[in-house]
């Protein structure tokens, strides 16, 4: 038997979207461009910003007698993924108490997804003889990652509508309908707090109604939690929903709801791929008198981290693990979210304040209701390709901004090129 390879055959693809972006952003020699593409933090001086929690954690452990390096467990390292949990889902969570939480370490939010959907694929089968997995319902619009990495696992992605472009809000109807129509026993992903990209996230009764229904007809939430504490500031109030739905709604399901947890934005530590799923099992499971289900679970997850990466990334959950569990370091971090928070709520203001004050047509009102890191701003493709061309401004072809990269010296130019952009006649 031969094989050949066809090497002259391998396609080229094109560049992922943000990173091509990015790199196009970093050709570009104009001193006074800006970048609203990709979602990471930005100071006022627009630089990176290590939060003080995260050096003052760094700091400790680097100084301490047990610094090392040594491989964790395949399961990760344990005092962050129990603090982590805590995190999302409360101090007095009765899925905690109650012993029905399994989890376990992952190569952040993307690491953790990629580890559900192939949990998925392999256990949340039809019983009617032909296995077949599940459907998963994504936001229309979602992050574009989404779709990518369940399609590469083999599963089946609908999408349930999201943002109405008349209104600039939410289709709540248009979800609840698809809720009603999906095959019974879906899942739909749900982006706990500021919906990436467009920053639009369901008020507490719209929750409760997307809760409620998802349980009437019997589809299974999975929760993304990307960006806890970037919408108000707070880590309780941006885990309303979650927490909702675990302790108070979980009664009611026969099913388990899964979390995907990222600590890249909140702890500002992107590229050390910090995350956890999170699995929390139904009440009816329950007595649970020696957790075999948990430990069931927890091995199949193992198995998964252990032929895809051997043992989680160190550094770290280490570093989140010792914010999570110093009191003092707590309390900066709770500290260093209001300053990433307030500041881009504070962007949003201005940003809207520089429209109204250059008679912009068009309400632009969306982009202060809205939360978190990005706002779709509602610019159509041929102004943001006129904002990159024409001004060096850059944004995803979407519409959508990254609100981080705004500051008080940039953000009077941007709104006079979005002004320019939105009266050119094309
Ligand atoms: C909605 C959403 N989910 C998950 C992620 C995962 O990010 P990471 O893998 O860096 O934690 C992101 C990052 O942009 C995101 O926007
Ligand atoms: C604002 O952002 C720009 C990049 O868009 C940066 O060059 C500048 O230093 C930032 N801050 C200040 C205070 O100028
Ligand atoms: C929504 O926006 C898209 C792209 O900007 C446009 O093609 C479409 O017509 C809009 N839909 C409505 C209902 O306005």
């Amino acid at each position: 038997m031969s094989r050949s390879f066809k090497l002259q055959n391998i396609p080229q693809l094109p560049p992922d979207p943000l990173f091509g972006l990015k790199a196009r952003f970093t050709a570009d020699n104009r001193s006074d461009k800006v970048d609203l593409g990709i979602g990471a933090y930005r100071d006022n001086n627009g630089k990176p910003w290590i939060l003080p929690s995260v050096k003052l954690a760094e700091n400790l452990i680097q100084n301490s007698n047990d610094y090392n390096h040594e491989y964790l467990p395949i399961s990760g390292y344990e005092s962050f993924t129990k603090s982590a949990a805590k995190v999302i889902l409360g101090d007095n969570s009765r899925a905690i108490n109650e012993n029905r939480l399994i989890s376990i370490q992952s190569l952040s939010g993307t690491g953790a997804l990629h580890i559900v959907a192939k949990f998925l694929k392999d256990f949340y089968l039809l019983n009617d003889g032909t296995g077949e997995p599940p459907i998963i319902y994504l936001s229309k619009p979602t992050w574009a990652n989404h779709i990518q990495i369940f399609e590469y696992m083999g599963l089946k992605v609908e999408f349930y509508p999201y943002w109405n472009n008349e209104t600039k809000s939410l289709d709540l109807n248009g979800f609840l309908k698809s809720i009603e129509l999906a095959p019974s026993g879906s899942v739909f992903l749900l982006h706990s707090t500021a919906h990436n990209p467009t920053g639009l996230d369901p008020k507490q009764d719209e929750w409760l109604k997307i809760l409620n229904h998802l349980q009437k007809y019997n589809h299974l939430p999975l929760f993304d939690s990307a960006y806890q504490g970037f919408s108000s500031g707070s880590l309780s109030k941006d885990a309303w929903a979650v927490r909702t739905a675990v302790d108070d709604l979980q009664n009611l399901y026969t099913f388990p709801i899964i979390i995907c947890q990222s600590f890249a934005k909140n702890v500002g530590m992107y590229g050390e791929r910090v995350g956890a799923v999170h699995i929390i099992l139904p009440r009816d499971t329950l007595p649970l008198p020696d957790l075999k289900l948990n430990n069931a679970i927890l091995s199949q997850l193992s198995k998964i981290i252990r032929s895809e990466l051997s043992n989680p990334p160190a550094y770290g959950a280490k570093i989140v693990s010792k914010i999570l569990n110093t009191p003092q370091l707590f309390k900066q971090w709770e500290d260093d979210l209001i300053t990433m928070s307030s500041r881009i709520m504070k962007m949003r203001k201005l940003l809207v304040d520089e429209l109204i004050l250059l008679k912009t047509p068009g309400d632009w009102s969306h982009i202060i209701e809205q939360q978190g890191m990005f706002s779709f701003t509602g610019l159509n493709v041929n102004q943001v390709k006129r904002l990159e061309l024409q001004h060096g401004v850059y944004l995803v072809g979407s519409g959508r901004a990254s609100i981080a990269g705004l500051n008080e010296s940039n953000i009077k130019k941007v709104a006079k090129c979005i002004d320019e952009v939105v009266r050119f006649e094309y």
